[in-house]
């Protein structure tokens, strides 16, 4: 926001480009931070105990069975290092999120990227393209940009059919958001998986509990694959501030809810007030949706900078005509729809 400010002349601008929490961070986990300050001068606890064990006990989970990291990011990072050798391959999906396939490259590995059918993640020809080097399979699920997500029966087909060496990783960045039938069991799907592949659930504090700034996600996955991201991780690669604050986070129920509150109504009001500017939304399963604008979508992005507000184009992913825009506060929707009925009426994309 600052870069744009400086490069565009604008002021009071707003971010509405990142998928993260518009209503702040829990305040339970401000406090949290602010009595850790003084504790600055001693390294964190390597282990993780206390944010592991608050994760454990609220999902069900053993302690062996959990991994934090430094954002899930930092997961995804791990479960290549750990399992992906130069030459291996690893599948992904095209749009989904991006850093998956940084890793692999990074790794040297082979990454089978396969196109979205019908902007989601097309489980039949991902299940052709396992060969007996495949490592892992990354789903993104809510996917990130398209915001849909795989009917729960299709995921549990799926996963049966994926051989038993190969672990496939359920990302759910979004899950806090998903209508509640499209939520998949994670207990289940950690704990049964004899005869099928190994399944790890990544889960982030970034989203829903308003931490993205300071870094912290979570694993929950079978305890022999935990051990196998223990052997190379760094010894404190969460920080002390990061560990208290999700604590508090995870016990702060108010926030939790009014963001979800928010982002419900907040999605609602914005599909409805974009429909009327004769653009097309897409459903979404998360807190941020694509919208058809009718016409070259990253001229509409530039317009929009011009009006202090950063959305993301998807003309890099194939889709020209869509953007992706993150639920905002009321007031930060109110000034999006103004400012893209603008811009749409300048571009002359609707009439
Ligand atoms: C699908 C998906 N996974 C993971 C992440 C990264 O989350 P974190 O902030 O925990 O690294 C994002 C962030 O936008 C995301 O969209």
């Amino acid at each position: 926001m600052d870069e744009l400010e400086r490069e565009y002349g604008v002021t009071n601008s707003i971010k509405l480009a990142s998928n993260e929490n518009a209503w702040g961070s829990s305040p339970k986990a401000i406090e949290a931070i602010r009595e850790a300050l003084t504790n600055l001068h001693r390294y964190p606890d390597g282990s993780n105990y206390y944010l592991v064990k608050a994760i454990a006990e609220k999902f069900g989970f053993s302690p062996s069975e959990v991994i934090i990291g430094n954002g899930s990011d930092e997961i995804i990072e791990f479960l290549v290092k750990a399992y992906v050798e130069k030459g291996d391959e690893v599948i992904t999906s095209h749009p989904s999120f991006l850093m998956y396939q940084k890793v692999v490259q990074v790794r040297g590995g082979v990454n089978n990227i396969l196109p979205l059918k019908d902007m989601r993640h097309d489980l039949a020809t991902i299940l052709g393209t396992i060969t007996d080097r495949t490592r892992l399979i990354f789903l993104d699920n809510p996917n990130n940009p398209t915001a849909t997500a795989i009917p729960p029966g299709d995921l549990y087909t799926f996963l049966s059919n994926v051989p038993e060496s190969v672990i496939v990783v359920l990302d759910e960045a979004y899950v806090d958001f998903m209508d509640p039938e499209m939520q998949v069991d994670a207990y289940s799907l950690v704990r049964n998986s004899k005869g099928r592949c190994g399944v790890v659930i990544l889960r982030t504090f970034s989203k829903a509990y308003g931490l993205a700034g300071i870094r912290v996600g979570y694993g929950l996955m079978a305890a022999d694959i935990v051990s196998s991201l223990h052997r190379v991780r760094q010894p404190f690669n969460v920080n002390k501030l990061a560990q208290v604050a999700a604590i508090a986070a995870l016990g702060d129920t108010e926030f939790y809810e009014k963001t979800l509150q928010g982002t419900r109504e907040g999605k609602a009001w914005l599909q409805k007030e974009v429909k009327k500017l004769g653009c097309t939304t897409y459903p979404s399963q998360t807190n941020f949706f694509l919208i058809d604008v009718k016409g070259d979508a990253a001229a509409l992005y530039e317009a929009m900078l011009y009006k202090g507000v950063i959305i993301r184009s998807m003309k890099p992913y194939g889709y020209s005509h869509v953007i992706r825009v993150t639920v905002g506060t009321d007031e930060e929707n109110y000034r999006f729809v103004g400012a893209l009925a603008d811009c749409l009426s300048e571009l002359g994309y609707v009439s």
